[in-house]
């Protein structure tokens, strides 16, 4: 199972409270905007806008093909017979779309959806409030599922299971368990780290719908939709633009929309053209691939330093003055996934394509000297 990291250790996340660049200087654009711009957490400023451009429906749900098909067949088979249909697991790196696609759920089945997560649950308790108030039909979405308290895991078994829940009263000898019934409801459940879940409560699920990362095609079709939304005038070209440098990833997609739009409507006319992207991304240090200047430090420090490794993270964490747990989660998945770096048993190591992007020739043994060029960008 693949593990895509926690919203914890965000090594840029802690930016609440900087205002972003709507909010920034005059005519500056704040050096925290820029650290957090490709983050694919969700950033101060992120919330409330992603509230509004959520896909309400199906139907807006842009790309997923597989999950979406699969997911319609499983709601439309449970609408034909009349009952709630099985427990949704919704799995995949952070800003996909999973909280999009379980509020879809409640809103396709025309069901009231119930919102939790997984370290609000922290005792048995917690839940058997939650469960106790849902009403048949109901959707309990749980969020960071994988975070879930054990005590509270094992009651979610039986609800899930049966509909019914053992509540526990008093301590030692004297405690009685007391049974209660729960309304049939379907649990959605996101997670980031499928592979943190256990067996049991993975088994409990009827559906599992892997998140795959978007084509800078769907990406596109993401930032026209919020062009459409927020007003704003950008062209196919700078449409495009902006879908490649996004890491596969519609909240990077939105954000990277908003500050182009701050800086057209500052430095430009308001019309969101190719070279006023390009201009745009420049300043918050985006660059052709989605690169940022951390990863880039990083890839210059492996290659450079480190003659292409393979070298331990934790020094090539040092190297670029970063805490590892941030090269590693942050950082790293991305680089990976681009075909820039691999990890290795003896450390990391650089690609051939890492060379060639800091525009150096690759060693002869360089991994992927004749492997050809990243699939993601294909
Ligand atoms: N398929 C999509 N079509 C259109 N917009 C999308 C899509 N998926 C995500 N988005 C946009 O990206 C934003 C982030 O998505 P969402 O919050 O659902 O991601 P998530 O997977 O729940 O992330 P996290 O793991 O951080 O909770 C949404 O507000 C929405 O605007
Ligand atoms: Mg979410």
């Amino acid at each position: 199972m693949t593990d895509f990291g926690d919203a914890g250790p965000d090594g840029r996340g802690g930016l609440d409270g900087i205002p972003g660049p709507e909010g920034g200087a005059a005519g500056g654009f704040a050096d925290a905007a820029t650290e957090a711009a490709l983050s694919a957490f969700p950033q101060a400023g992120d919330r409330e806008v992603e509230t509004a451009l959520r896909p309400k429906k199906l139907g807006d749900f842009v790309g997923q093909p597989r999950v979406r098909e699969q997911l319609e067949l499983v709601l439309e088979s449970a609408r034909k017979r009349g009952v709630p249909p099985d427990h949704v697991l919704l799995s995949g790196p952070p800003g996909l779309g999973k909280t999009s696609l379980a509020m879809i759920v409640a809103a396709e089945l025309g069901a009231a959806i119930r919102i939790t997560s997984g370290p609000a649950l922290e005792r048995a308790g917690d839940l058997a409030a939650m469960l106790s108030n849902l009403a048949e039909g109901d959707v309990l979405f749980i969020d960071e599922i994988h975070r879930i308290a054990r005590p509270a895991e094992e009651m979610l078994y039986l609800a899930m299971e049966d509909f019914r829940v053992d509540v526990v009263v008093g301590k030692g000898p004297g405690a009685t368990s007391i049974p209660l019934e729960v309304a049939p409801f379907t649990l959605v459940g996101a997670t980031t780290r499928s592979g943190a879940l256990t067996g049991p409560l993975r088994d409990r699920f009827g559906f599992t719908g892997q998140m795959e990362f978007y084509t800078p095609g769907e990406l596109g079709h993401v930032i026209e939709r919020s062009a459409a939304l927020l007003d704003i005038t950008i062209d196919d070209a700078g449409r495009a633009e902006i879908a490649h440098r996004s890491r596969g990833t519609p909240r990077i997609a939105n954000r990277l929309l908003r500050r182009v739009r701050d800086y057209a409507e500052v430095r430009a006319d308001g019309q969101a053209t190719l070279p006023v992207v390009r201009a745009a991304l420049e300043v918050y240090d985006v660059d052709e691939l989605g690169l940022d200047r951390l990863d880039r430090e990083v890839l210059g420090a492996l290659v450079r330093s480190f003659g292409g490794g393979p070298v331990g993270v934790s020094t090539l964490a040092v190297a670029v003055g970063e805490e590892p747990t941030t090269v590693e989660e942050v950082c790293e998945p991305y680089l990976v996934r681009a075909g820039m770096l691999a990890r290795t048993p003896r450390g990391r190591i650089a690609t051939a394509a890492a060379w060639e992007h800091l525009g150096l020739a690759p060693p002869s043994d360089a991994a992927g000297v004749d492997a050809g060029a990243p699939t993601l960008f294909d």
